[in-house]
């Protein structure tokens, strides 16, 4: 990328009033980022953990700060009833319980802290890990129970076994460092992440139907996502060794809980670990009745020093952002100065469409993105629409990217962006138009923006019209009358129904390209079946 890194990571919290800063804890917090907080005459901190909705909308109103854990839901109508918030800061990683999109709605900054409890949740893994091995949890039960029983607890070794690790982030990277020191052959899949790294550590990479029937173990450390939802399912179980086992310490739904019981209650399986569940907390579950599952209540990041390191550090960062500081760790912000921001906003957002469509449409390791801006966009500093478009392309693999870490997470994961400006505008005032390759496929996106909307205009040959937002379906079909008519059907049978219908074609005869805005998401039942149409040869669902 030529030289674009956002040069002033600095955002102004205005407006703020001269009387003392209120900052509201509203989960428990490790007292060291209490006190940190507290050494600041002007703040004042409020610490009233367990609130709930209706508590928190009444409470909300007189402060500039919210601290939370994952316990405090803050709901559109929390957000909305917060009359002078700056900041929300998450001690923790995942901002599942912050409606973000409301916040960034209200120029609220929603804030993490990506990076304090990795090594607890790596360390928990590897817990599970163990006692799934040897037993640990239904052992001590069984023993307590006055029972001493060392036939039905036998074991296997974890050394020379091998384990398959989905998604090679931060914790990724740590359990697979503490597995090779328990010398078990460590290999994984992470599409994103880059050879070298990977090389480097001593890993080898496979795509995930070919890693799966080598392991022993599968662990997966991946961001809940469009993408990783349900990854590890039937389909994929039925890949795997008879006897493997599966860890998931990561988020609820990447491993399908009903698929893992049928292969856990048949013995396909030999055991589950599971820290993390569809429904939160996984009462009423049938794995809660399976001896060869060992359940522990989301405790990954539940240690002395990492919940320490959380609250400091999000401390550190709250006290920064309301003085006017560094924003750090921020999730829905771009920090270029003030001013600069709300003329390119439209542009913004098409870049960062372009860059999620251009995710979520295409397979595999993104190597290369080529950008043109072309027309008046010629004259525009397209540095921070880069980042933008950066942002897209990674939102929905890592957790917590930001326009602040999208260059620096690009370059780490082997993405090259090249950047280039032209007159030829190809009919359109102004262009951007991306050419994303991937270790497997290449596709070319185009958009413009018209009224302050963007506009997708081109998918590779075919010209379209669409604004990307909401449910899409894409499909390309072969250009024959009634194709998009069985289309339209399935998806009128299974009750979602069609908001705009726009189509592409290169040559008559051929093939097209449609795409279905949709007021719903269709079931996986419903892609299935769209999918078995004789005409469609691709069909993709994005959300954007
Ligand atoms: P990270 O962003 O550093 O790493 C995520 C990795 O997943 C990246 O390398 C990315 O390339 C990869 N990935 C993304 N989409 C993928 C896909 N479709 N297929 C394969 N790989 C994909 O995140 P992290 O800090 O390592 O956190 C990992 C997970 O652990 C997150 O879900 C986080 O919320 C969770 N977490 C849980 C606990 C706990 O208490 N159990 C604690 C901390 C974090
Ligand atoms: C996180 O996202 O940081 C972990 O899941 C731990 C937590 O929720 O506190």
């Amino acid at each position: 990328m030529k030289g674009h890194e956002i040069r002033d990571t600095r955002y102004e919290i205005r407006d703020m009033p001269s009387v003392a800063r209120r900052i509201l804890i509203s989960d428990p917090l490790a007292k060291e980022g209490i006190e940190k907080l507290k050494e600041n005459d002007d703040f004042k901190v409020t610490e009233v953990a367990g609130l709930g909705e209706e508590e928190l909308v009444k409470t909300i109103p007189s402060y500039d700060a919210l601290i939370v854990r994952s316990g405090t839901r803050v709901t559109e109508k929390v957000i909305n009833a917060a009359a002078r918030l700056k900041v929300i800061g998450r001690a923790g990683t995942g901002v599942d319980n912050v409606d973000v999109e409301a916040a960034t709605k209200k120029g609220i900054i929603v804030m993490n802290t990506p990076e304090g409890n990795t090594i607890s949740a790596a360390e928990h893994t590897i817990s599970m890990l163990l006692a799934l091995s040897r037993n640990i949890p239904q052992a001590y039960i069984s023993l307590k129970g006055g029972e001493w029983n060392r036939k039905k607890f036998m074991g296997t070794e974890v050394c020379g076994k091998t384990l398959g690790i989905v998604g090679l982030g931060r914790i990724g990277s740590e359990v697979a460092k503490r597995a090779q020191g328990l010398k078990m052959k460590v290999i994984a899949y992470d599409p994103f992440t880059s050879q070298e790294k990977a090389e480097e550590m001593g890993i080898a990479l496979f795509d995930l139907e070919k890693l799966l029937p080598q392991v022993d173990y599968l662990t997966v450390h991946t961001p809940l996502t469009s993408q990783t939802k349900g990854m590890i399912g039937k389909k994929e179980i039925a890949l795997m060794k008879k006897g493997a086992r599966i860890i998931n310490c990561a988020r609820g739904g990447i491993v399908q809980e009903d698929a893992l019981y049928e292969a856990l209650k048949t013995g396909r399986l030999a055991g589950a670990a599971l820290d993390v569940f569809e429904k939160g907390k996984p009462f009423g579950s049938p794995l809660l009745e399976l001896d060869s599952v060992v359940l522990t209540p989301h405790l990954g990041a539940s240690t002395r020093e990492a919940q320490k390191k959380v609250a400091v550090d999000i401390a550190g960062q709250i006290i920064d952002a309301l003085k006017g500081g560094e924003i750090r760790n921020a999730v829905n912000i771009l920090t270029t100065p003030p001013g600069v921001q709300k003329k390119i906003i439209p542009w913004l957002n098409l870049a960062e469409k372009i860059g999620n469509l251009e995710a979520q449409l295409l397979e595999g390791h993104p190597r290369k993105a080529e950008v043109v801006y072309s027309g008046r966009l010629t004259d525009t500093e397209v540095g921070p629409l880069t980042i933008a478009l950066i942002k897209g392309l990674l939102d929905s693999v890592y957790e917590g990217v930001n326009y602040v870490n999208a260059s620096l997470l690009a370059k780490e994961r082997g993405l090259k962006v090249m950047e280039t400006k032209t007159s030829n505008e190809e009919g359109f005032a102004n262009l951007i138009s991306v050419r994303l390759t991937t270790h497997k496929q290449e596709k070319r996106i185009d958009g413009t923006v018209f009224e302050k909307v963007p506009h997708i205009v081109r998918i590779d040959d075919y010209s379209l019209d669409f604004v990307p937002q909401g449910h899409l379906l894409i499909c390309v079909n072969v250009d024959k009358p009634g194709a998009v008519g069985k289309i339209a059907t399935t998806l009128g049978k299974y009750e979602v129904n069609i908001g705009g219908l726009q189509m592409g074609r290169s040559t008559p005869s051929g093939k097209n390209v449609s795409v279905y805005t949709l007021d719903s998401s269709p079931s996986q039942k419903a892609m299935k079946e769209l999918e078995k149409i004789e005409e469609v040869l691709e069909a993709k669902l994005i959300h954007l």
